[in-house]
């Protein structure tokens, strides 16, 4: 028997649909037009991103994995972590090195905006952890972050797969500003994020050979059309995949062929698209070390640890949260 397995949702049902409503009234009548990334992960899209992830050009969660096993014993000595607060769990895959070498840990909190991932996940985990208590919460952690009861301490905020590089940089800092506004000295921060590296390795990492990035990046048109009522014909658009070499991001982009229009009966807008058009559908920025530390710095945490894996493609930190004495917890290296 588990401890406990619990789910709370933050906003009630309906507020997703009024979020999405608001997200492509906004970005669709924006110039250029764009749609958050958040959107891409209905069921379907998901199951494509967890099909991404075992490509061969989608290295970062091959990479983050190997970094993952390799420390998960240094990151539970340093954090001493009883509560594991998990944003953007997805399938909660990786985590399961981390729960592993946690032998305190008390409660699981994964957060994420994808309910049939999150639930499928936390019910598997809180399954096979007995005297875990698992606690799914259904949230927009951009939004908001408010921790259901008080999750005992010290507590680890682990945000994995590279997924601080779909907030554009003044949400990042929104973002990690909130973070540490959950979390007390003695806590830390688990970060994974994607590195600077070869732009054709990066572009080749979100425009596979096989296809599957671009049904992913075209399922955000599936949702509106069946969340919205729209008549998005996803065959009309092309996947692109962009590498910006001055702002260090990949943008994910499709591609009307031709002018149309797409009519949005749940907006009561019609969208016009001239040939060649495209929506910004995902930025996914690569960081290099000085650049995050000095993030983390202006939110008010500290980076104590940082590995990357072999290849040096992608990076894990592990940040503190100083005392009033600007004394981290665990050893700054
Ligand atoms: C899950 C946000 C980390 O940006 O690499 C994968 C999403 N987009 N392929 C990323 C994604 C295209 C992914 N994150």
């Amino acid at each position: 028997m588990s401890r406990a397995f619990e789910i709370t949702r933050t906003l009630p049902e309906d507020t997703t649909g009024a979020d999405l409503r608001a997200d492509v009234l906004g970005g669709l009548t924006a110039e250029p037009k764009v749609l958050p990334p958040k959107w891409f992960y209905d069921a379907r899209g998901s199951e494509l991103f967890d099909e991404i992830t075992t490509l061969e050009a989608y290295y970062p969660t091959r990479a983050e994995r190997e970094i993952l096993l390799a420390r998960a014993g240094e990151i539970a000595e340093a954090t001493g972590a009883r509560t594991l607060i998990e944003l953007g769990s997805g399938s909660s895959d990786k985590t399961r090195h981390l729960l592993d070498a946690l032998p305190d840990l008390h409660t699981y909190l994964p957060v994420d905006v994808s309910e049939s991932a999150l639930t499928q996940a936390a019910q598997a985990l809180a399954e096979e952890r007995p005297g875990l208590a698992v606690h799914a919460l259904i949230a927009d952690f951009t939004r908001e972050l408010d921790l259901p009861g008080d999750p005992p301490g010290p507590r680890l905020v682990a945000f994995l797969g590279g997924t601080l590089g779909n907030l554009l940089p003044a949400e990042r800092a929104g973002f990690l500003r909130a973070v540490r506004g959950m979390l007390a000295p003695g806590d830390a921060l688990l970060l994974g994020t994607d590195l600077v590296k070869d732009p054709a390795v990066l572009v080749a990492a979100y425009d596979d050979e096989q296809g599957v990035t671009a049904a992913f990046d075209k399922n955000v048109l599936a949702v509106i059309n069946r969340e919205l009522g729209a008549d998005f014909d996803l065959d009309a658009f092309d996947h692109v995949a962009v590498w910006d070499a001055e702002r260090e991001w990949i943008e994910m982009r499709l591609r009307s062929r031709e002018a149309t229009t797409v009519k949005i009966p749940a907006l009561d807008l019609a969208v016009d698209f001239a040939a060649g058009e495209e929506v910004r559908t995902e930025v996914s920025a690569k960081f290099r070390r000085d650049g995050i530390a000095a993030e983390l710095a202006a939110a008010g945490f500290e980076l104590a640890r940082w590995w990357t894996d072999e290849g040096g493609r992608f990076a894990l930190s592990l940040s503190t949260v100083p005392d009033a004495a600007g004394n981290g917890n665990a050893q700054t290296v």
